[in-house]
């Protein structure tokens, strides 16, 4: 029988009840030998190291919020400006050409012969539906690779896409749900 396995966040759940400041049952102070341990301090330390949690959230996964996905895709990640901005690479309104010509991701509005991505997301990869699409590919860019379009520099070098790869690594889920909500309004 399988047993289902404990998700790492159910297990850290449960943090530590506030730890009552007793007297200490260590009774008077030894003589002989110096106590092998020295006076614990028991500080109320959390279990493990504080998720990347990079946003203020309260308790369980907020709902998703375009708006912060905005904001979000617009701004560098908690500040960093080592990490691009989707908007450098993505059009999310329309620019004269040559400002267009510098994203190097496809435009998240109508734009040439695409349809807005919520609408393209409907039919790039048949097992997917938009939400689980929009996800993969800030988690997953060289999963599926947008087909590259004529007269314009290519989105990816072999099965390498030109999308930036680490965000997996940097957004909180919750940040990833945010950013999904914002590209499902292009549609
Ligand atoms: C360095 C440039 C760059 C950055 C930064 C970047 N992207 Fe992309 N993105 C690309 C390229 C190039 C593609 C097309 C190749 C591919 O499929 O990965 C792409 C594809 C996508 C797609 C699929 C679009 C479609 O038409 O199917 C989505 C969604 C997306 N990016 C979202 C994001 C989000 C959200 C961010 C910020 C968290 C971001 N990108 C940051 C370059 C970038």
């Amino acid at each position: 029988m399988e047993l289902p396995t404990k998700s790492e966040s159910e297990t850290v759940a449960e943090s530590p009840t506030a730890v009552v400041q007793q007297p200490t049952n260590t009774p008077a102070p030894v003589r002989a030998r110096p106590s092998a341990t020295p006076t614990m301090t028991l500080i109320a330390a959390s279990p493990t190291p504080a998720p990347p949690t990079h946003t203020p959230t309260q308790g369980p996964t907020p709902v998703p919020d375009p708006e912060r996905g905005k904001a979000l895709f617009s701004d560098h990640l908690n500040g960093d400006e080592a990490i691009p901005t989707c908007l450098s690479c993505h059009m999310v309104e329309p620019l004269p050409e040559a400002e267009a010509a510098l994203k190097i991701g496809p435009a998240m509005i109508a734009w040439g012969n695409d349809q807005p991505v919520a609408v393209r997301a409907r039919s790039r990869v048949a097992s997917q539906d938009p939400a689980t699409y929009l996800r993969n590919s800030i988690l997953h860019p060289n999963e599926y690779l947008v087909p590259n379009v004529e007269g314009r520099a290519p989105y990816g070098v072999g099965e390498q896409s030109l999308m930036y790869q680490e965000y997996a690594k940097l957004l909180t889920e919750a940040q990833i749900n945010d950013l999904v909500a914002y590209l499902l309004t292009f549609r």
